[in-house]
């Protein structure tokens, strides 16, 4: 029987962009999510509407509370609060979040608040190439100040950035527009660079204005076994962890890059601007919490350089995150693992190695904010959505934190993906999340009816018996 601490945290997770719509409503400016949804000439779903929630927000809420979540974690759209990104803020914006925020608290669920989850305003795309430009990290500061002191009294668990060690490798969220790949990872380590500052400034700004706040990010965790046990295999598994993730975490642990970053920034010849008292800055970013996201494993072959493709090029094969390094690591499939048919290697043990990895290096406490298996539910004929395949799914990786715990790893809550359905980065509603079901269609907004999922009653009980029937 698995077994969590008492005030172990149980909740769920969202994003703005993914379930609010509404997204132009009440002086919202338009994100870079949104831009990119819009111009895309292959839309293959309504990014307008999304879930709806910002319609919802009491009906879902009184959903979050019957299922018994004490934590709900969810982003708060910049372009709500700013709408160009550094200008005005927008009163209509700051309120949303008031009315979402104090009804959460009505049932007593802490909302567990991100600042930045994909959506950067498009503004500032457009005025100075977002994070590219050093303005952007003050501009970031100076909303993650306006958040902390409007919401700060509420608000006690804070993330800064989702998932920035995934989203600044996917071009299109970054605005890099750029077709040569080696200007490209040029822009991307100086965008990656001021990410970095921009976090340490709001784990700053959230120490003093919140003392008992607590702050962290949220990475898209990896845990990339070796194709076979020749040592050079070996050392590409830990290289494609340690480029696609442990480099984040180094940083925002110590305040500077590691020796090996800095020798793949320099044989790249990347290395990003760097200015006089930056180093005192990025030391302010030491998290209180480590946050993860977790959804597969990966698996690595060694993969050595040559004259045409020198140390340190990357090349993606297949899709947007996973990346060939040449000189270090080539990304392979692993024939133990069985992959949903979205092509994720399901892998509840690997979880386990992540959190007894990530505790042994930080020695912090750790929250996981994404798990989730994404699927096309089916809505049948007694009204109901029979997700088995998603309740094996979380049962597993829940029972692997219980494992994790027992190893000593303080893990403090699980938030798995998503309290509802919303739209996926590529599939729109075809690939569903959710514990409850959102009754649209990609291009048909029916009528956005919330029916709980079979999950959503197997998660309650879960939550209610503090995991210890899973
Ligand atoms: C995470 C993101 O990387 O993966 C979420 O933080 C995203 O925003 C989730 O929805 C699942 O990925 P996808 O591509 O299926 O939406």
């Amino acid at each position: 029987m698995a077994e969590f601490p008492k005030d172990f945290l149980w909740g769920a997770s969202s994003s703005a962009f993914q379930i609010e719509g509404a997204w132009d409503e009440d002086g919202k400016g338009m994100s870079v999510a949104d831009f990119n949804s819009f111009k895309r000439s292959d839309r293959q779903a309504d990014t307008k509407t999304a879930s709806d929630f910002y319609h919802h927000v009491e009906e879902d809420i009184a959903l979050m509370a019957q299922l018994g979540m004490q934590i709900y974690r969810f982003s708060i759209a910049w372009t709500r609060i700013i709408p160009d990104g550094d200008g005005e803020v927008n009163e209509k914006g700051i309120a949303f979040y008031d009315r979402v925020i104090n009804e959460l608290l009505k049932y007593n669920i802490q909302p567990f608040v991100t600042l930045y989850h994909f959506d950067l305003p498009y503004a500032l795309a457009q005025k100075y190439n977002g994070w590219e430009d050093r303005r952007c990290v003050y501009a970031f500061e100076r909303y993650a100040k306006v958040c902390f002191e409007h919401y700060g009294d509420r608000v006690k668990y804070w993330q800064v950035i989702n998932e920035q060690n995934l989203m600044i490798r996917v071009d299109e969220r970054m605005n890099i527009t750029e077709a040569d790949p080696y200007t490209a990872d040029r822009q991307r380590a100086q965008m990656d660079y001021h990410m970095f500052l921009a976090h340490a400034l709001a784990v700053k700004a959230c120490h003093e204005i919140i003392p008992d706040g607590k702050i962290g990010p949220a990475v898209s965790s990896t845990c990339t076994y070796p194709l076979t046990n020749k040592p050079e295999d070996v050392w590409a598994a830990r290289m494609n962890d340690y480029y696609k993730t442990v480099y984040c975490l180094d940083m925002h642990y110590y305040g500077k890059y590691s020796g090996l970053y800095m020798r793949y920034l320099e044989e790249r010849n990347i290395v990003p601007h760097m200015e006089a008292g930056d180093e005192e800055i990025l030391q302010y970013g030491r998290p209180d919490y480590i946050a993860l996201n977790y959804y597969r494993t990966l698996c690595a072959s060694y993969l050595p350089a040559d004259e045409e493709h020198p140390a340190g090029m990357r090349v993606y094969r297949g899709n947007e995150v996973d990346f060939d390094q040449y000189g270090t690591c080539r990304d392979e499939k692993n024939v133990n693992l069985q992959a949903s048919e979205y092509g994720a290697q399901i892998d509840p043990m690997g979880l386990r190695i992540v959190l007894n990895d990530y505790y042994s290096r930080y020695h912090l406490p750790l929250l996981i904010t994404e798990n989730g298996l994404g699927m096309a539910d089916t809505l049948t004929e007694d009204g109901k959505i029979h997700d088995d395949y998603r309740i094996d799914y979380l049962s597993q990786h829940i029972q692997a934190c219980a494992d994790a715990i027992k190893d000593g790893v303080e893990l403090v809550g699980y938030s798995p993906w998503s309290f509802e359905d919303l739209l996926s980065s590529h599939q729109g509603f075809r690939k569903r999340y959710g514990f409850v079901y959102i009754n649209r269609e990609d291009m048909d907004c029916r009528d956005l009816r919330r029916i709980p999922k079979d999950s959503y009653y197997w998660y309650q009980n879960v939550i209610r018996t503090n995991g210890k029937e899973l």
